[in-house]
């Protein structure tokens, strides 16, 4: 009989979407929308998908880069650090895997806020750790809170800035106070995949961070603006010295040969980027108005997302689907839809309200 671990049996899957065509078909429904996990609607990059060239496609016999030289060279470029002190990951969800099989034993602890990403506890808890959940306030981290719960086995702090589900922000004054007070052994992983989207000028400032030589990671993506979901590919910036322990625990070859070349391309897609920034401006106050016209609350993002409240989510979740409109309920009470295409926005709204109606 084969024996896992406590911890592993224990530990509760995430559970991937079916995939659209297949939904569809199952509920005889066409042409649906899907606002469920945070991806661009505008696509990708028609560069990123350019350098995905012949020549490219002929070299996949060959192993890629397992340095990621060239994208590593721009990141660097682009962000005035050194190249040893950018990581590149399987998406940014690898390199938190990473970061906890690095510096977690079994037995030792992590402190999040909650509700935040699910894959926090999930990674911690396949490490054999325990994970301390500090309750959101007003649907932010509560970093003062969160300094609080530091004990000494707590050994990482994730801090989604901006938080997944919420689309909140933490402040700079309120990052300065919790770095203030961390311990020299803990590892201060600022989850940063929305970072293109803020508006808010109050962000904390994760950078001044690392060039202060603390023990951060910063975490960025390319699943997000620049609308790379599908190739998985982020990164993470910290000093040398935390970099050369997370090199020796991941995977040799963790990003493909497309993916580098796409990301490299789509970096420097500034139009697009800003189109997708924009695009998404737009939808997040044409879905304000219209919440608001239908009596829905909901929190204002400084994300892709918005996280709003509804009366049993579950339901309004299969009435929408029913609709031809997939998001993604959170608990009892709340869901969480990706900020769509115009067009998308309006379907999800007229799906919604007359959801609403319905139950009247
Ligand atoms: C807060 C947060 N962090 C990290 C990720 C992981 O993104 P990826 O692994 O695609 O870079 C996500 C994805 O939804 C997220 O919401």
């Amino acid at each position: 009989m084969l024996k896992v671990p406590e911890y592993i049996a224990e530990l509760k899957p995430y559970v991937p979407g079916k995939p659209v065509e297949e939904l569809e078909r199952e509920l005889g429904i066409k042409d649906s929308v899907k606002l469920a996990s945070n991806e661009n609607p505008l696509g990708p990059s028609e560069k990123a998908l350019e350098a995905i060239d012949e020549r490219l496609l002929g070299s996949l016999n060959r192993y890629p880069d397992g340095g990621g030289y060239y994208l590593k060279e721009a990141l660097a470029q682009r962000l005035g650090v050194a190249e040893e002190e950018i990581i590149l990951g399987n998406g940014s969800n690898e390199l938190l895997d990473v970061a906890v099989r690095t510096f977690m034993k079994p037995g030792e602890n992590a402190v999040m806020a909650w509700p935040s990403f699910v894959v926090y506890p999930m990674s911690v808890q396949a490490q054999g750790g325990t994970a301390t959940m500090v309750p959101l306030t007003d649907f932010r981290h509560d970093l003062e809170a969160m300094a609080l719960a530091v004990t000494p086995e707590t050994k990482i702090i994730f801090i989604a800035n901006p938080n997944n589900p919420t689309g909140t922000i933490n402040t700079a004054a309120e990052l300065d106070a919790l770095m203030a007070r961390v311990p020299e052994d803990v590892l201060v992983v600022l989850d940063e995949a929305y970072y293109e989207y803020v508006t808010g000028t109050s962000y904390a400032d994760s950078m001044k961070h690392f060039r202060a030589g603390r023990n951060v990671l910063v975490l960025r993506t390319f699943s997000k603006i620049y609308g790379l979901a599908g190739l998985r590919v982020g990164y993470g910036i910290a000093r040398r010295e935390i970099l050369a322990e997370m090199d020796k625990v991941r995977e040799p070859f963790n990003t493909s040969t497309v993916a580098q070349a796409a990301a490299l391309a789509a970096l420097k897609d500034e139009e697009h980027v800003g189109r997708s920034r924009r695009i998404n401006g737009e939808g997040k106050e044409f879905l304000y108005g219209e919440l608001g016209s239908l009596g829905v609350r909901y929190v204002p993002t400084e994300a892709n997302f918005v996280y709003m409240f509804v009366q049993d989510a579950r339901k309004t979740y299969e009435a929408l689907l029913m609709r031809g409109v997939i998001v993604r309920p959170m608990g009892p009470e709340a869901l969480r839809v990706t900020v769509g295409l115009p067009e998308e926005n309006r379907r999800f709204v007229a799906a919604l309200g007359e959801t609403l109606k319905e139950r009247r």
